[in-house]
Protein backbone atom coordinates (compact mmCIF):
# COMPACT_ATOMS: atom_id res chain seq x y z
CA UNK A 1 0.00 0.00 0.00
CA UNK A 2 1.46 3.27 -1.06
CA UNK A 3 1.88 6.07 1.83
CA UNK A 4 -1.05 8.32 1.92
CA UNK A 5 -0.09 10.56 -0.73
CA UNK A 6 3.49 10.07 -0.95
CA UNK A 7 4.56 9.17 -4.25
CA UNK A 8 7.51 6.17 -3.72
CA UNK A 9 6.93 5.39 -0.44
CA UNK A 10 4.91 2.77 1.00
CA UNK A 11 3.91 1.77 4.77
CA UNK A 12 4.34 -1.95 5.61
CA UNK A 13 4.99 -3.97 8.26
CA UNK A 14 8.27 -4.39 9.28
CA UNK A 15 9.37 -7.60 11.10
CA UNK A 16 9.71 -6.71 14.76
CA UNK A 17 9.72 -3.40 14.99
CA UNK A 18 5.86 -2.85 14.29
CA UNK A 19 5.00 -0.39 10.87
CA UNK A 20 7.47 1.10 8.89
CA UNK A 21 8.18 2.96 6.23
CA UNK A 22 10.11 1.22 2.40
CA UNK A 23 10.80 2.91 -0.70
CA UNK A 24 9.18 1.45 -4.05
CA UNK A 25 11.70 3.10 -6.21
CA UNK A 26 15.80 3.83 -5.67
CA UNK A 27 16.90 7.22 -4.54
CA UNK A 28 20.29 8.47 -4.35
CA UNK A 29 22.35 10.46 -1.67
CA UNK A 30 21.05 13.76 -1.03
CA UNK A 31 17.78 13.34 -3.15
CA UNK A 32 14.37 14.29 -0.90
CA UNK A 33 12.42 11.22 -0.64
CA UNK A 34 9.12 13.01 1.02
CA UNK A 35 8.14 16.00 3.26
CA UNK A 36 5.53 16.50 6.20
CA UNK A 37 3.40 19.20 7.70
CA UNK A 38 3.75 19.31 11.39
CA UNK A 39 0.41 18.49 12.75
CA UNK A 40 0.79 20.17 16.30
CA UNK A 41 4.17 21.98 17.17
CA UNK A 42 5.12 24.96 19.92
CA UNK A 43 7.83 27.36 19.67
CA UNK A 44 10.43 27.22 22.90
CA UNK A 45 10.40 30.77 25.19
CA UNK A 46 13.66 31.28 24.16
CA UNK A 47 13.13 32.07 20.55
CA UNK A 48 10.03 34.43 20.96
CA UNK A 49 11.11 37.30 19.10
CA UNK A 50 13.75 35.82 16.76
CA UNK A 51 11.09 33.43 14.69
CA UNK A 52 7.66 33.30 14.05
CA UNK A 53 5.67 31.71 16.18
CA UNK A 54 3.43 30.44 13.26
CA UNK A 55 5.25 29.38 10.17
CA UNK A 56 8.70 29.34 12.02
CA UNK A 57 10.67 31.75 9.34
CA UNK A 58 13.26 33.31 10.99
CA UNK A 59 13.58 37.01 10.16
CA UNK A 60 14.06 40.38 11.66
CA UNK A 61 11.12 42.96 12.91
CA UNK A 62 8.48 40.62 13.44
CA UNK A 63 4.98 41.93 15.09
CA UNK A 64 4.43 41.08 18.65
CA UNK A 65 0.97 40.24 19.91
CA UNK A 66 -1.40 43.21 20.84
CA UNK A 67 -2.43 41.40 24.51
CA UNK A 68 0.69 39.44 25.48
CA UNK A 69 3.40 40.81 23.93
CA UNK A 70 5.30 37.70 24.07
CA UNK A 71 4.34 35.79 20.98
CA UNK A 72 6.31 37.16 16.98
CA UNK A 73 4.55 37.39 14.20
CA UNK A 74 5.52 37.60 10.42
CA UNK A 75 2.10 39.63 10.15
CA UNK A 76 -1.36 39.63 10.60
CA UNK A 77 -2.01 36.16 8.66
CA UNK A 78 0.33 34.25 10.39
CA UNK A 79 -1.19 36.10 13.61
CA UNK A 80 -4.59 34.87 12.49
CA UNK A 81 -3.83 31.57 11.69
CA UNK A 82 -1.90 31.19 14.95
CA UNK A 83 -4.72 32.09 17.01
CA UNK A 84 -6.67 29.18 17.72
CA UNK A 85 -3.27 27.57 19.43
CA UNK A 86 -2.16 30.99 20.74
CA UNK A 87 -5.07 31.74 22.55
CA UNK A 88 -4.56 28.63 24.85
CA UNK A 89 -1.56 30.60 25.95
CA UNK A 90 -2.24 34.70 25.59
CA UNK A 91 -4.76 35.23 28.36
CA UNK A 92 -3.08 32.60 30.88
CA UNK A 93 0.57 34.52 30.17
CA UNK A 94 -0.84 37.65 31.02
CA UNK A 95 -2.42 36.59 34.64
CA UNK A 96 0.91 34.66 35.26
CA UNK A 97 3.44 36.90 34.46
CA UNK A 98 6.45 35.93 35.55
CA UNK A 99 5.04 32.46 37.43
CA UNK A 100 3.81 30.97 33.90
CA UNK A 101 6.24 28.20 33.07
CA UNK A 102 4.65 24.95 31.71
CA UNK A 103 7.12 22.85 30.40
CA UNK A 104 7.52 22.63 26.44
CA UNK A 105 5.72 19.02 26.68
CA UNK A 106 2.81 20.60 28.81
CA UNK A 107 2.49 23.05 26.41
CA UNK A 108 2.93 20.66 22.82
CA UNK A 109 0.10 18.33 24.51
CA UNK A 110 -2.29 21.19 24.88
CA UNK A 111 -2.20 22.01 21.49
CA UNK A 112 -3.18 18.71 20.46
CA UNK A 113 -5.48 18.25 22.53
CA UNK A 114 -6.83 21.77 21.46
CA UNK A 115 -6.40 20.11 18.08
CA UNK A 116 -8.50 16.81 18.41
CA UNK A 117 -10.79 18.38 20.33
CA UNK A 118 -11.55 21.21 17.51
CA UNK A 119 -11.73 18.47 14.45
CA UNK A 120 -13.69 16.39 16.95
CA UNK A 121 -10.95 13.23 15.99
CA UNK A 122 -11.49 10.34 18.02
CA UNK A 123 -8.53 10.65 20.79
CA UNK A 124 -6.18 8.17 20.51
CA UNK A 125 -5.89 6.64 17.12
CA UNK A 126 -4.68 9.51 15.57
CA UNK A 127 -1.44 8.75 16.90
CA UNK A 128 1.35 6.04 15.89
CA UNK A 129 1.15 3.63 18.49
CA UNK A 130 4.87 2.08 19.96
CA UNK A 131 3.36 -1.23 19.94
CA UNK A 132 6.37 -2.53 22.41
CA UNK A 133 5.57 0.65 24.68
CA UNK A 134 4.61 -0.71 28.11
CA UNK A 135 3.56 1.14 30.74
CA UNK A 136 4.38 -1.22 33.42
CA UNK A 137 8.18 -0.82 32.20
CA UNK A 138 7.94 2.82 33.44
CA UNK A 139 10.08 3.52 36.35
CA UNK A 140 9.40 6.22 39.14
CA UNK A 141 11.10 9.22 38.23
CA UNK A 142 9.37 8.63 34.39
CA UNK A 143 5.67 8.39 36.60
CA UNK A 144 6.63 11.58 38.51
CA UNK A 145 7.38 13.52 35.54
CA UNK A 146 4.04 12.35 33.85
CA UNK A 147 2.36 13.30 37.01
CA UNK A 148 3.62 17.04 37.60
CA UNK A 149 3.11 17.24 33.08
CA UNK A 150 -0.71 16.52 34.17
CA UNK A 151 -0.64 19.03 36.97
CA UNK A 152 1.41 21.57 34.66
CA UNK A 153 -1.55 20.79 32.32
CA UNK A 154 -4.78 21.44 34.68
CA UNK A 155 -2.61 24.41 35.89
CA UNK A 156 -1.68 26.24 33.04
CA UNK A 157 -4.86 25.03 30.49
CA UNK A 158 -7.90 24.20 32.18
CA UNK A 159 -9.66 27.52 31.66
CA UNK A 160 -9.74 26.62 27.68
CA UNK A 161 -9.36 22.75 27.29
CA UNK A 162 -11.63 20.19 28.49
CA UNK A 163 -9.42 17.39 29.70
CA UNK A 164 -9.65 13.36 28.86
CA UNK A 165 -9.29 11.30 32.13
CA UNK A 166 -5.97 10.28 33.57
CA UNK A 167 -5.34 7.39 31.69
CA UNK A 168 -6.33 8.89 28.40
CA UNK A 169 -3.78 11.74 29.35
CA UNK A 170 -0.64 9.53 30.12
CA UNK A 171 -0.88 7.32 27.15
CA UNK A 172 -1.19 10.38 25.15
CA UNK A 173 1.87 11.70 26.70
CA UNK A 174 3.46 8.66 25.96
CA UNK A 175 3.21 8.50 22.77
CA UNK A 176 4.52 12.47 22.67
CA UNK A 177 7.64 11.13 24.08
CA UNK A 178 8.16 8.49 21.52
CA UNK A 179 6.59 10.06 18.57
CA UNK A 180 7.77 13.63 19.31
CA UNK A 181 10.50 15.63 17.63
CA UNK A 182 12.47 18.36 18.86
CA UNK A 183 12.87 21.02 15.92
CA UNK A 184 16.08 22.24 15.54
CA UNK A 185 18.19 25.10 13.37
CA UNK A 186 21.08 24.02 11.88
CA UNK A 187 23.61 24.60 14.78
CA UNK A 188 21.54 22.33 16.24
CA UNK A 189 19.99 24.13 18.65
CA UNK A 190 16.69 23.38 19.48
CA UNK A 191 13.70 26.07 18.19
CA UNK A 192 10.82 23.84 19.70
CA UNK A 193 8.66 20.44 19.98
CA UNK A 194 6.71 19.16 17.15
CA UNK A 195 4.41 16.05 16.16
CA UNK A 196 5.28 14.77 12.39
CA UNK A 197 2.81 12.08 12.15
CA UNK A 198 4.41 10.47 8.95
CA UNK A 199 7.92 10.68 10.24
CA UNK A 200 7.05 9.07 13.60
CA UNK A 201 6.20 6.08 11.21
CA UNK A 202 9.79 5.54 10.78
CA UNK A 203 12.02 3.11 12.65
CA UNK A 204 15.78 3.47 14.28
CA UNK A 205 19.17 2.14 13.04
CA UNK A 206 22.32 3.23 13.90
CA UNK A 207 23.45 3.42 10.52
CA UNK A 208 20.36 5.31 9.20
CA UNK A 209 19.91 5.90 5.37
CA UNK A 210 17.73 9.19 5.70
CA UNK A 211 18.37 12.15 7.68
CA UNK A 212 15.35 14.36 8.89
CA UNK A 213 15.71 18.34 8.70
CA UNK A 214 13.51 21.20 9.17
CA UNK A 215 12.61 23.65 7.19
CA UNK A 216 9.72 26.04 8.78
CA UNK A 217 7.02 24.19 10.52
CA UNK A 218 7.60 21.22 7.85
CA UNK A 219 10.30 18.00 8.25
CA UNK A 220 11.96 16.54 5.05
CA UNK A 221 13.75 13.53 4.77
CA UNK A 222 16.28 12.81 2.98
CA UNK A 223 18.41 10.20 1.41
CA UNK A 224 22.17 10.53 3.14
CA UNK A 225 23.11 6.20 1.39
CA UNK A 226 21.68 5.11 -1.79
CA UNK A 227 18.48 3.31 -1.55
CA UNK A 228 17.40 0.57 -3.02
CA UNK A 229 13.59 -0.48 -4.07
CA UNK A 230 12.13 -2.29 -1.55
CA UNK A 231 14.67 -1.53 1.53
CA UNK A 232 12.85 -0.03 4.81
CA UNK A 233 13.66 4.10 5.43
CA UNK A 234 15.44 3.92 8.75
CA UNK A 235 16.41 7.15 10.33
CA UNK A 236 18.09 7.88 14.08
CA UNK A 237 16.22 8.51 16.80
CA UNK A 238 19.21 9.44 18.99
CA UNK A 239 23.32 11.10 19.08
CA UNK A 240 25.39 8.53 17.16
CA UNK A 241 28.40 9.83 18.84
CA UNK A 242 27.93 7.17 21.66
CA UNK A 243 29.46 4.09 21.51
CA UNK A 244 27.45 0.92 21.45
CA UNK A 245 26.14 0.29 25.17
CA UNK A 246 25.51 3.45 25.60
CA UNK A 247 22.82 3.82 22.20
CA UNK A 248 21.45 0.68 23.49
CA UNK A 249 20.41 1.98 27.24
CA UNK A 250 19.33 5.27 25.67
CA UNK A 251 16.73 3.57 23.29
CA UNK A 252 15.82 1.34 25.83
CA UNK A 253 15.20 4.17 28.15
CA UNK A 254 13.49 6.38 26.00
CA UNK A 255 11.81 3.85 23.36
CA UNK A 256 11.74 0.75 24.53
CA UNK A 257 13.64 -1.48 22.01
CA UNK A 258 16.67 -2.99 21.52
CA UNK A 259 18.40 -2.34 18.47
CA UNK A 260 20.11 -5.01 16.09
CA UNK A 261 21.27 -2.73 13.33
CA UNK A 262 24.69 -3.54 11.89
CA UNK A 263 26.48 -1.18 13.50
CA UNK A 264 25.06 -2.60 17.33
CA UNK A 265 25.81 -6.30 16.42
CA UNK A 266 29.26 -5.61 14.74
CA UNK A 267 29.94 -2.65 17.55
CA UNK A 268 33.05 -1.56 14.93
CA UNK A 269 33.30 1.65 16.03
CA UNK A 270 33.20 1.13 19.60
CA UNK A 271 37.20 1.18 20.09
CA UNK A 272 37.44 4.50 17.84
CA UNK A 273 35.03 5.68 20.55
CA UNK A 274 36.42 4.44 23.60
CA UNK A 275 40.04 5.11 22.89
CA UNK A 276 42.56 4.97 25.94
CA UNK A 277 46.08 6.40 26.77
CA UNK A 278 48.68 4.70 25.43
CA UNK A 279 51.13 4.03 29.17
CA UNK A 280 53.44 1.90 29.84
CA UNK A 281 51.58 -0.57 31.65
CA UNK A 282 48.86 -1.41 29.83
CA UNK A 283 45.09 -0.42 31.28
CA UNK A 284 43.30 -3.63 32.37
CA UNK A 285 39.41 -4.17 31.32
CA UNK A 286 38.58 -3.81 34.52
CA UNK A 287 40.15 -0.38 34.99
CA UNK A 288 38.29 1.02 31.64
CA UNK A 289 35.17 -0.05 32.75
CA UNK A 290 34.97 1.63 36.08
CA UNK A 291 36.07 4.83 34.20
CA UNK A 292 33.37 4.32 31.95
CA UNK A 293 31.00 3.84 35.12
CA UNK A 294 32.54 6.88 36.38
CA UNK A 295 31.62 9.03 33.17
CA UNK A 296 28.57 8.08 32.92
CA UNK A 297 27.54 9.17 36.53
CA UNK A 298 29.49 12.19 36.27
CA UNK A 299 27.64 12.63 33.17
CA UNK A 300 24.00 12.37 34.73
CA UNK A 301 25.22 14.63 38.42
CA UNK A 302 25.85 17.01 35.85
CA UNK A 303 22.31 16.48 34.39
CA UNK A 304 20.91 16.70 37.81
CA UNK A 305 22.61 19.83 38.93
CA UNK A 306 21.10 21.39 35.73
CA UNK A 307 17.84 20.78 36.83
CA UNK A 308 18.52 21.20 40.38
CA UNK A 309 19.53 24.91 39.36
CA UNK A 310 16.31 25.26 37.58
CA UNK A 311 13.97 23.47 39.77
CA UNK A 312 15.48 25.71 43.29
CA UNK A 313 15.05 29.05 40.61
CA UNK A 314 11.43 28.47 39.64
CA UNK A 315 11.14 27.98 43.36
CA UNK A 316 12.46 31.43 44.70
CA UNK A 317 11.02 32.98 41.88
CA UNK A 318 7.75 32.55 43.68
CA UNK A 319 9.11 35.35 45.68
CA UNK A 320 12.54 36.12 44.99
CA UNK A 321 12.83 38.54 42.00
CA UNK A 322 14.78 37.57 39.40
CA UNK A 323 18.09 40.04 40.57
CA UNK A 324 18.04 38.40 44.25
CA UNK A 325 21.18 37.39 45.21
CA UNK A 326 20.28 33.93 45.99
CA UNK A 327 18.59 33.61 42.44
CA UNK A 328 21.78 35.19 40.61
CA UNK A 329 24.07 32.38 42.73
CA UNK A 330 22.16 30.04 41.14
CA UNK A 331 21.99 30.94 37.70
CA UNK A 332 25.74 31.67 37.45
CA UNK A 333 25.69 28.39 38.18
CA UNK A 334 23.40 26.94 35.93
CA UNK A 335 25.96 28.65 33.30
CA UNK A 336 28.74 27.09 34.23
CA UNK A 337 26.87 23.76 33.97
CA UNK A 338 25.87 24.76 30.44
CA UNK A 339 29.39 25.85 29.49
CA UNK A 340 30.72 22.29 30.72
CA UNK A 341 28.06 20.42 29.19
CA UNK A 342 28.72 23.14 25.79
CA UNK A 343 25.33 23.98 26.05
CA UNK A 344 26.07 27.01 25.04
CA UNK A 345 22.66 28.46 24.50
CA UNK A 346 21.82 27.66 27.63
CA UNK A 347 24.66 29.29 29.08
CA UNK A 348 24.21 32.55 27.33
CA UNK A 349 20.49 32.58 28.41
CA UNK A 350 21.96 32.36 32.34
CA UNK A 351 24.99 34.46 31.40
CA UNK A 352 22.33 37.32 30.25
CA UNK A 353 19.61 37.10 33.25
CA UNK A 354 22.97 37.76 35.63
CA UNK A 355 25.05 40.24 33.32
CA UNK A 356 22.27 43.26 34.43
CA UNK A 357 21.95 42.43 37.80
CA UNK A 358 25.73 42.43 38.29
CA UNK A 359 26.67 45.92 36.92
CA UNK A 360 23.75 47.22 39.67
CA UNK A 361 25.19 45.16 42.37
CA UNK A 362 28.76 45.21 42.49
CA UNK A 363 31.38 48.01 42.51
CA UNK A 364 31.55 49.80 38.89
CA UNK A 365 35.17 48.15 38.74
CA UNK A 366 35.09 44.66 39.63
CA UNK A 367 36.63 41.74 38.34
CA UNK A 368 33.33 39.78 38.94
CA UNK A 369 31.89 42.21 36.31
CA UNK A 370 34.69 42.18 34.05
CA UNK A 371 35.08 38.36 33.90
CA UNK A 372 31.12 37.86 33.21
CA UNK A 373 31.37 40.51 30.02
CA UNK A 374 34.62 38.49 29.06
CA UNK A 375 33.04 35.17 29.15
CA UNK A 376 29.62 36.80 27.48
CA UNK A 377 31.74 38.00 24.72
CA UNK A 378 33.90 35.01 23.91
CA UNK A 379 30.30 32.90 23.86
CA UNK A 380 28.50 35.15 21.56
CA UNK A 381 31.55 35.67 19.31
CA UNK A 382 31.43 31.76 19.37
CA UNK A 383 27.46 32.10 18.26
CA UNK A 384 28.14 34.28 15.53
CA UNK A 385 27.10 36.92 17.11
CA UNK A 386 29.88 39.92 16.33
CA UNK A 387 28.60 42.68 16.94
CA UNK A 388 27.09 41.44 20.30
CA UNK A 389 30.18 39.98 21.08
CA UNK A 390 32.75 43.08 20.29
CA UNK A 391 30.25 45.08 22.49
CA UNK A 392 30.68 43.16 25.28
CA UNK A 393 34.62 42.46 25.15
CA UNK A 394 34.89 45.96 24.92
CA UNK A 395 32.82 46.59 27.99
CA UNK A 396 35.05 44.16 29.96
CA UNK A 397 38.02 45.80 28.46
CA UNK A 398 37.30 49.25 29.66
CA UNK A 399 36.93 47.44 33.52
CA UNK A 400 40.37 45.76 32.57
CA UNK A 401 42.29 48.47 31.30
CA UNK A 402 41.66 50.30 34.92
CA UNK A 403 41.99 47.10 37.43
CA UNK A 404 44.88 45.18 35.87
CA UNK A 405 46.33 48.35 34.23
CA UNK A 406 46.52 49.32 30.62
CA UNK A 407 49.78 48.08 30.19
CA UNK A 408 48.41 44.70 31.37
CA UNK A 409 48.84 41.47 28.88
CA UNK A 410 45.35 40.44 29.69
CA UNK A 411 44.50 43.82 28.12
CA UNK A 412 46.73 43.99 25.63
CA UNK A 413 46.08 40.53 24.33
CA UNK A 414 42.52 41.60 24.65
CA UNK A 415 42.46 44.26 22.58
CA UNK A 416 43.71 41.87 20.20
CA UNK A 417 40.86 39.97 20.41
CA UNK A 418 38.70 42.72 19.70
CA UNK A 419 40.63 43.39 16.68
CA UNK A 420 40.19 39.69 15.28
CA UNK A 421 44.01 39.35 15.17
C1 LIG B 1 8.36 6.48 16.27
S1 LIG B 1 7.78 4.85 16.42
C2 LIG B 1 8.15 4.13 14.86
C3 LIG B 1 6.93 3.42 14.27
C4 LIG B 1 6.55 2.14 14.97
N1 LIG B 1 7.24 1.01 14.38
C5 LIG B 1 5.04 1.93 14.94
O1 LIG B 1 4.56 0.94 14.39
O2 LIG B 1 4.33 2.76 15.49
C6 LIG B 1 9.00 4.20 17.51
C7 LIG B 1 8.77 2.77 17.95
O3 LIG B 1 9.03 1.89 16.87
C8 LIG B 1 9.69 0.72 17.32
N2 LIG B 1 11.03 0.66 16.70
C9 LIG B 1 11.66 1.65 16.02
N3 LIG B 1 12.86 1.26 15.56
C10 LIG B 1 13.02 -0.02 15.96
C11 LIG B 1 14.06 -0.98 15.80
N4 LIG B 1 15.20 -0.68 15.16
N5 LIG B 1 13.88 -2.21 16.34
C12 LIG B 1 12.74 -2.53 17.02
N6 LIG B 1 11.71 -1.65 17.21
C13 LIG B 1 11.85 -0.40 16.69
C14 LIG B 1 9.79 0.84 18.83
O4 LIG B 1 8.68 0.22 19.38
C15 LIG B 1 9.70 2.33 19.05
O5 LIG B 1 9.23 2.69 20.32
ZN1 LIG C 1 5.08 33.65 9.94
ZN1 LIG D 1 -0.81 36.99 22.91
ZN1 LIG E 1 21.76 0.21 16.46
Amino acid sequence: MECEGIAGIEQFSSPGKGRGLRVSRAYEAGELLFSCPAYSYILSVNERGFICEQCFTRKKGLAKCGKCKKAFYCNVNCQKKNWPMHKLECHAMCVYGENWCPSETVRLVARIIARLVRYKKHFITLFVETESMNMEDMDNEKRELNEAHIAGLHHFYSKHLDFPDHQALLTLLSQVHCNGFTVEDEELSSLGLAIFPDIALLNHSCCPNVIVTYRGINAEVRAVQKISPGQEIYTSYIDLLYPTEDRIERLRDIYYFSCDCKECTTKSMDMEKMKVRKLSDEISQKEIRDMVCYARNAMEDFRRLLEMCELSIDKMNTVFDDANIYILHMMYQAMGICLFMENYDGAVRYGEKVMKPYTVLYPAYSLNIASMYLKMGRLYMALDRKSTGISALQKALAIMEVVHGKDHTYVTELKQEIRGE
